[in-house]
């Protein structure tokens, strides 16, 4: 017979209508405490929203859009083209210093690939010095509102995985010499996951497994916690949106924040040209019902992957470094009404899950948003291609492609390429060099000399 609880009748009903009462498996061992945690973790879940995201999971419907590659704007090479960028970082710097960009982290991933444990900012990277993403990304947004005489504020999303543990490292390394009234840590929300037969499972006798439910969650978190509203009473206008895990990105770019203003985007991004096929990268596409899109790798067929133009280019060649502008006004307005609906995508993943008395490792769907799920929502979006050697270095994996190795070697070559532009020499001895972006954050910043050593670090 049904269970019962004051005040939690409708959430038990909810439940048992749906077929999924099993959550309620330890009820008789659980005590008052722990059977109110239950309910409250229950009454946050939509269960027939799940219902229909299993359905779709399980339904092997092909997909309704076809695609085509997206246009985009080259790197400039004639002099009209390199005019047109001076006249965008005029303006995108004009912008910076009136105090109108903000800077938006999203650092909620688990970082399993990494099997690091605790919050993958903390991940040490920089070649010579050691220093964490969070310390490189903290030390460019000090650089960057130094540059440009203005305050930067810096929101970084976390999820209840890594959340105290984030708030934690910024606090014992004194925010990294940012003033903590201008750093903003919020957690995202979370979405139960399910079995391969569409149950709920428990992680314990008093709560369900959930898992963050996507950087696409991030627009909505930002009005939730209330930051739409702080940026609004700051003058912000734009947000630039990050990775946690990529130690190149730059994060306030004043070319890129130039084309978006000076077009009028809701949502602007960079693209870099893949590798190749394989690249595990999302790619920007222009799709069927005429908006502009990426789809991600994992939802592209090889065939489509490896399509070639007649000249053997990649056709699906711009890929995406997950670098985004929003403009403020359009993250208001698809948020408003709390009711922002990006689809979910579903990856079959092994989850720990507690049943029939015990702990065992089961498959099941996770469920999750991504961000750029948003670009198809906007009426006006550019994409500006970037050079990857310049700003891409993802930190994925523990070794091998897209790893802390190849992460650091990246971030050394970078540095011998602006050395080399300000034609500062290189001792031969010097194998390693890493800039510190309180020194600069563009070749043009960059003075002074290296000193002989092997591994330098100008800081
Ligand atoms: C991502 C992009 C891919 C892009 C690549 C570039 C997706 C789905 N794909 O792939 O198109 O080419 O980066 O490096 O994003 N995060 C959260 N909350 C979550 C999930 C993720 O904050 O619930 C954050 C992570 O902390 C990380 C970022 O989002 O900063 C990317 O997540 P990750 O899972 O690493 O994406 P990739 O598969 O590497």
């Amino acid at each position: 017979c049904m269970i019962s609880f004051p005040g939690y009748d409708t959430v038990i009903q909810e439940l048992y209508t749906h077929n999924q009462e099993h959550v309620f498996e330890y009820w008789d061992e659980l005590s008052g405490k722990e059977k109110k945690l239950l309910l409250d973790d229950l009454s946050s879940v939509d269960v027939s929203q799940l219902e229909s995201l299993f359905t779709t999971a399980c339904s092997e419907t092909p997909a309704p859009l076809t695609y085509a590659p997206a246009a985009y704007t080259a790197v400039p090479r004639t002099a009209e083209e390199n005019e047109l960028y001076s006249q965008a970082r005029r303006m995108g710097e004009e912008h910076i210093r009136n105090g109108k960009v903000a800077a938006f982290l999203v650092a909620g991933g688990q970082g399993t690939r990494l099997g690091f444990d605790g919050p993958k900012g903390a991940y040490p990277v920089g070649p010579v010095s050691g220093k964490s993403l969070f310390h490189i990304h903290g030390e460019k947004i000090r650089a960057y509102s130094k540059k440009y005489d203005t305050v930067i504020p810096w929101l970084i999303m976390t999820s209840v995985v890594n959340h105290e543990a984030t708030v934690d490292y910024f606090t014992t390394r004194k925010y990294f010499g940012l003033r903590k009234e201008h750093v903003f840590i919020f957690p995202q929300n979370m979405i139960p996951s399910l079995d391969l037969s569409g149950k709920l499972i428990l992680k314990n006798c008093y709560s369900l497994f959930k898992n963050p439910d996507g950087h696409g969650g991030s627009l909505t978190a930002l009005r939730t916690s209330g930051m739409i509203s702080e940026m609004e009473r700051r003058g912000i206008a734009t947000i630039s949106y990050f990775q946690v895990d990529n130690p190149l990105v730059k994060i306030i770019d004043p070319v890129f924040i130039g084309f978006h203003v000076m077009e009028k985007a809701d949502i602007s991004s960079k693209g870099m040209m893949k590798t190749g096929p394989r690249e595990k990268v999302g790619v920007f596409v222009e799709r069927s019902d005429g908006k502009s899109g990426i789809l991600e790798y994992s939802d592209m067929t090889e065939e489509m992957q490896d399509a070639r133009d007649p000249k053997g280019d990649l056709v699906y060649c711009m890929g995406n470094p997950a670098i985004h502008l929003f403009s403020l006004e359009f993250i208001k307005d698809i948020t408003s009404g709390g009711s922002l609906s990006l689809p979910y995508h579903v990856a079959k993943k092994k989850i720990e899950a507690l049943r029939s008395g015990g702990y065992s490792e089961i498959r099941g769907y996770k469920f999750e948003k991504f961000v750029f799920d948003a670009i198809p929502l906007a009426k006006k979006t550019i994409l500006l291609e970037t050079v990857r050697e310049e700003e891409f270095a993802p930190v994925k994996n523990k070794s091998g492609e897209d790893s802390v190795e190849t992460a650091r070697e990246l971030m050394n070559r970078l540095s011998f390429k602006w050395l080399a532009a300000r034609n500062i020499p290189v001792p031969d001895i010097t194998k390693v060099v890493e800039i510190s972006p309180l020194r600069a954050v563009e070749p043009e910043d960059l003075a002074g000399e290296v000193p002989p050593r092997e591994k330098v670090y100008l800081d």
